[in-house]
Parts: structure tokens; sequence; C-alpha cells
């Protein structure tokens, strides 16, 4: 029977990790051994590690690979992707490859508005509250100046404010609605900096208004944050070609090549239409597109939780779950594309402190913001443009099963040997898990 325990935090973390022994482990020594056979021997990097967040006891290593050949808007990126899914950078690689020789892929940042809100309740007069917001309007933007200035130096800062009635949907609900240039950051703190100044400035001030009465210049602050949905910080990826340039044929690529280029086409834009209005095949083929997006979100230090939040919202910005990606053939022509929102950044937050960052950023030849969305968005791109290929072709275990191979050969703890013959036997017969095991026991017989 497990127990509560006070004070978990001030605990060191020796102690944290033996109460955990303790509490769950089966065999608390072996527990601990793995616990601590993933800290980092450089003490200081360690620390580091340590200081990221509360109640630190280990590190979780995830893989980080990269994905070379990636042509966008002329120019060459190895694109580095930190994820656990095992045909995810063999895919996006292959599709960076295939339309490097098809023209690149090209990208276009729309807009780079991120927004914030203070959400208040008032208790009188709308018209009142009108009033009271035009007359202080300056004082709001002045009152966060001490914040933006820095912001202001790079080009950023507090781009418009209104005040909203939301009143039809929820009585006495106001916001002040902040529309916010973050530049290079993705300007997550200097956002809720802001608003929490604009809300603290709005208070007072209603408080010292003299056409309020007692109720009307109590002004409820309930919450003050950025928002993760940003509809106008929009990146556009796209790859077109002659239908009949998606021809492969080349004998290396045994594996789902592309012979009849026209059917293939048709077949992706089928399946991209069905992806379109249909919210169950929707969400996967989204999933997909994320897979490639999250992988680069991670290793460049972002917020993939604000990302993959900010995104399914924009999916489903007309009222229906819907396909991220489209794509159509006109005159002979093939154009698969995507506009997703993406708030990044490419200074402050963990894209200085966590030394891989740094690295995948160095990789990525130190991108501004800007140039991140649209990596990220292309990589997205190509990952959908890989999975669809193999749906509408081979089928996705296929490649699935080719790179899953390897967790099922370290499960089984097989010896170089075995692996050999087992990677020879696969190489013509179909892959899936039972097979392996299966081959796997019959060879240890
Ligand atoms: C698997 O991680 C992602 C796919 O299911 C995406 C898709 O179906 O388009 C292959």
């Amino acid at each position: 029977m497990n127990t509560a325990v006070a004070g978990f935090s001030k605990l060191t973390k020796e102690e944290k990790i033996n109460w955990i022994a303790k509490e769950y482990f089966f065999n608390p020594e072996e527990g601990i051994s793995t616990i601590k056979q993933y800290w980092n021997s450089d003490t200081k990097l360690q620390q580091l590690h340590d200081d990221f967040v509360e109640n630190t006891i280990s590190n979780f290593y995830l893989p980080m690979g990269i994905a070379p050949n990636f042509l966008i808007n002329g120019k060459y990126y190895s694109v580095p992707m930190v994820i656990e899914e095992s045909s995810v950078v063999a895919a996006a690689a292959k599709s960076a490859k295939y339309w490097s020789t098809r023209g690149g892929f090209k990208a276009t940042v729309l807009n780079t508005e991120k927004i914030g809100q203070v959400h208040f309740m008032f208790f009188g007069e709308a018209l009142k509250l009108e009033h009271f917001f035009n007359k202080i309007k300056p004082m709001l933007i002045a009152s966060t100046e001490s914040i933006t200035a820095n912001m202001q130096k790079r080009g950023g800062g507090i781009t418009s404010l209104e005040l909203r009635n939301k009143t039809s949907e929820l009585d006495n609900y106001f916001q002040l609605h902040a529309t916010f240039e973050t530049k290079d950051s993705m300007g997550a703190n200097f956002i809720n900096s802001c608003l929490e100044q604009l809300a603290k400035t709005v208070k007072e001030e209603a408080y010292n208004y003299p056409d309020f009465n007692e109720v009307e210049k109590n002004i409820t602050i309930v919450m003050s944050i950025l928002s993760n949905y940003v509809p106008n910080c929009v990146v556009r990826a796209e790859v077109s070609c002659k239908v009949d340039e998606l021809a492969e044929n080349l004998p290396t690529s045994r594996q789902g090549r592309i012979e009849n280029p026209s059917e293939f086409a048709e077949k992706l834009v089928q399946a991209v239409r069905i992806a379109e209005i249909e919210p169950f095949r929707a969400v996967t083929h989204n999933k997909g597109i994320m897979n490639g997006v999250d992988a680069v979100v991670l290793a460049t230090g972002n917020d993939f939780r604000a990302v993959e939040a900010g995104v399914h919202a924009y999916a489903s910005r007309n009222g229906t779950y819907a396909s991220l990606s489209h794509a159509n053939i006109d005159n002979g022509i093939f154009t698969f594309w995507m506009e997703i929102p993406l708030a990044l950044g490419t200074v402050g937050g963990l894209t200085s402190l966590h030394p891989l960052v740094k690295i995948a950023l160095e990789i990525l030849e130190k991108p501004s913001a800007q140039e991140l969305m649209q990596i990220v968005a292309v990589t997205g791109l190509a990952q959908n443009f890989a999975a669809l290929r193999s749906l509408t072709t081979t089928g996705i275990q296929e490649g699935h099963m080719k790179m899953h191979i390897n967790n099922i050969l370290n499960q089984y703890q097989t010896t170089v040997d075995e692996r050999k013959m087992i990677k020879n036997h696969f190489e013509n017969n179909t892959i899936s898990h039972s097979a392996v095991v299966t081959f796997i026991e019959n060879l240890r017989k």
C-alpha cells in the first residue's frame, strides 16, 4: 500500500530516489541503478538538467536523428529530429531526397502575429466600459513600456489592443485582446508579463475612474494569459512538379516505387480529399504531419504542446476537424501544400540552455524564427507525403516494420549473428511482430 508524502520537493535527489524505490520498486536496487545509469557523469551538465524541472530524478533519453537533403527555397538543410517512432526520420529523409530532385520545397511565412488576453468581469454598463477603455488605452500601453522596451528595439512589441465584449456568451465577461510581434522569440514570457501589467493597470485605473459607480470600479481580473491559438502566425509549405516527374523507378527504391505517376497522383489527391472531409481520417493524417513538426520543434527546444494545441485548433477552424494539407492536379501539374500556425522561437527559453538544442540550431545554421517556421512546416509536409505515398502504394506496415524490426531484435537481445540471419530472411519475407518472434524462437531451438 503506497503512502502520501509531505515535503517531497525538499528532499535531496538521493532521498527522493530512495523514497520512490521503497514505495514502488519490486527490486529497489535494480530500479535505483537504472535511474542512475541515465545520469550524466559531467556533474555540471547534470545539474543543468536537474534544474529544468522540479523533483528531477534522472534524464529521459529520446533519439536525435538527422534527415538530410531538405531543399527549402533553394537552400539545403539537414534537419535534426527528436522522436521515438522508428520510421519517422527515415520517412522524412526519403521524402526530402525525393523532392530535392523535383525542385525542392517552397515555404513562405504568411504572418507572425501572437495573441494574448486579459479575461475580466465588469458588472456595469458596457458603453461606460468602452469609454473608459478608449480613455485609458494610451496609459495601458505606456504602463508596459519597461517590459516592451527591449522587444521594441528588436522591432517587436504590442501591435494592437482592443476591448472585446463577450457578454452575449458569458454574463459580464470582457477581454483585453492584445496582439504582439515577438521577432525571434516565441514570446510566451514577454506576452504574459505584458498582459499581467495590462491587467494591473486596468484594475487600478477603473478604481480611480470618476464615471464608474462603486460596483463598476471593481473589475474582477480572472486571468491574463497568451493564447496558443495563433491563426495569424501561419507558414505555408508546398511542393509541386509535373505529374510525369512523380515517377520513380530506380531499382534502389524497390519499396513503393512510383511506376505509374498519374495513378499515384490521383490516389494521393483522393487520400487528401478523404482527410479533408472525414474527421476520423483527418486526425491520423494530421498526426502524420505532426510526426515531422513535433520532432523538429522538440529538437530546437520549442514548446511542442503549444504547437500541437494551436495546430489542431486551426485544423478545426471551419467547424469540423479537417486535413491540414491539400493536393491537386491542374494542367498536368501536381501540387501538395499545407498552411499551419507555428509560434516558434530561436532565442530565449531552452534555446540557449540545452546543449543539444544549441547543436540542433547550429545544424540548421542558426535560423531566425521565421526560417524555423519554414523548416518545421516543410518537415511536416514531407512526413505527410511519405505517409501518403506508403499508404497509397505498399501500405504503411512494410516500411514501418522494416524500421521497427530493430526494436524487436533489441527486445529479444539478439546476438550479432542472429541479427544477420534475421535481416537476411526478412529481406524477402513480410515482416510482422509475430513472424520475427517465431523466427527468433526457431533459431534458438
Ligand atoms: C504514423 O505515426 C502516422 C501515419 O498513421 C500517418 C497517416 O496515416 O497519414 C502513418
